[in-house]
C-alpha cells in the first residue's frame, strides 16, 4: 500500500518539474503509457488472491484517477503559464509616441506648375489644357507651319504609328483649340508635357511647358513684355530681375522674340514670345480687324531647375526619392 502512496507523489513531483506540453506528455506515458507504472501495477493486480483484488481493485482505480487529475491540472498550469508569458511579451505600452505614416509629396514640376498657374491667376489668365496625343494639323499647320515648312524639323517630332497622330512637341496647339471654343478677350495659360526626340543632361524627351495666349481688342506687343516680365519677377521673387526681348523666329508670331532674363552675369532663355501671327487668328476665324494678342511659351523644368538650383533636368524624371523628397514639407 505504502508503494501505492509513493506512485502519486512520484507523479506529481515529476509532473511538477516540466514545463511544457510535450516534456508533460513523455512523463504521463511514464505513468499511465502502456508500458507504464500503472500497467505494470494492474499486471500485478492478477496474482493477488481473490479476497484482496477487489479492495487493491479499487485502490487501484482511485490512484489511476488521482493521477489523471494531476496530470489535468499540471497541463492547465503549463497552459496558464503559456498564455502570461505571452500576454507579458505582447503588453502594449500605451505611452510610447504612434509612428508617422509618411506622406507622399508633390513633384517639384508639378510645384512649379501649380506656382505658375497660381501666379497668371492673379494676372488674370484662367487655366487651359489639351491632350498630350494631336495630329498634324493642331501640332503644325494651324499654328502656320504647313507641311513643306522648315521649322518643322526644328521639333524632332514622335510620329504614332500610321503618322496620323504624334505627340505634341509644344503646348502650343491649346491655343488653337481654346480659341476655336472661345470668343476674345481670351487670356489662358495652358500647361502640359510634351514630348521630342531629345535627350542630355538639359533635354528630356519628355518635358513640360506653358504657353500663355492673350487675344483682344488691343492686346499690344508693350503688354506682352509687361505681363512676362511681372510674372518672372514675381516668381523668382526679384524686383531687380530684367527681361531681354531678343528678335526671333516662330512661325505662329509675327514678331516673334526669345525670352531671355538676368542670370548670374548674363542672360538665359526661358522661352518664346511673339504677336500671334493673322494666319492663325484667321484659322480660328478670329477676324484680324478687330483682335489681335500676343502668345508666350515657357519651358517650366527650367522655371523649376532655376528655382531650386537643380543642374541636370534628368534628376526629375529618374524618380529617386532621395532627390524627390528634399522638395516636400
Ligand atoms: N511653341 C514654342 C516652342 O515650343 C514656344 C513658343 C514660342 C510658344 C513663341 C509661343 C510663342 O506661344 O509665341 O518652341
Amino acid at each position: 500500500m505504502q508503494e501505492l502512496e509513493n506512485i502519486v507523489s512520484d507523479a506529481e513531483h515529476a509532473f511538477k518539474a516540466v514545463r511544457t506540453l510535450p516534456e508533460l506528455d513523455q512523463v504521463k506515458a511514464r505513468f499511465l503509457g502502456k508500458q507504464g507504472v500503472l500497467s505494470e501495477l494492474r499486471k500485478g493486480l492478477a496474482k493477488v488472491s481473490a479476497e484482496e483484488r477487489p479492495i487493491l481493485g479499487a485502490r487501484f482505480n482511485s490512484l489511476k484517477t488521482e493521477i489523471e487529475s494531476l496530470l489535468e491540472r499540471r497541463k492547465h498550469d503549463i497552459n496558464t503559464e503559456a498564455l502570461q508569458k505571452r500576454l507579458d511579451n505582447e503588453k502594449i505600452d500605451v505611452t510610447l509616441p504612434g509612428r508617422k505614416q509618411s506622406l507622399g509629396g508633390l513633384h517639384p514640376v508639378t510645384r512649379t506648375l501649380n506656382r505658375v498657374t497660381d501666379l497668371f491667376s492673379t494676372m488674370g489668365f484662367s487655366v487651359a489644357s489639351g491632350p498630350e496625343i494631336e495630329d498634324d494639323y493642331y501640332n503644325f499647320t494651324s499654328l502656320n507651319q504647313p507641311e513643306d515648312h522648315p521649322a518643322r524639323s526644328m521639333h524632332d517630332t514622335f510620329y504614332l504609328e500610321g503618322e496620323q497622330h504624334l505627340l505634341r512637341t509644344h503646348t502650343s496647339p491649346i491655343q488653337i483649340r481654346y480659341m476655336e471654343e472661345h470668343e476674345p478677350p481670351i487670356r489662358i495659360v495652358a500647361p502640359g508635357r510634351v514630348y521630342r526626340v531629345d535627350s542630355d543632361a538639359t533635354h528630356s524627351p519628355m518635358f513640360h511647358q506653358i504657353e500663355g495666349l492673350w487675344v483682344d481688342d488691343r492686346a499690344t506687343f508693350a503688354d506682352l513684355k509687361g505681363t512676362v516680365r511681372e510674372f518672372l519677377r514675381r516668381f523668382f521673387e526679384n524686383d531687380d530681375l530684367e527681361v531681354r526681348f531678343r528678335p526671333s523666329y516662330f512661325p505662329f508670331t509675327e514678331p516673334s522674340a526669345e525670352i531671355d532674363m538676368t542670370f548670374k552675369d548674363g542672360w538665359l532663355e526661358i522661352g518664346g514670345c511673339g504677336m500671334v501671327h493673322p494666319k492663325v487668328l484667321r484659322n480660328v476665324n478670329i477676324d484680324t480687324e478687330r483682335f489681335q494678342g500676343f502668345a508666350f511659351g515657357m519651358g517650366l523644368d527650367r522655371l523649376a531647375m532655376l528655382r531650386y538650383g537643380v543642374s541636370d533636368l534628368r534628376l526629375f524624371f529618374e524618380n529617386d526619392l532621395r532627390f524627390l523628397s528634399q522638395f516636400s514639407d
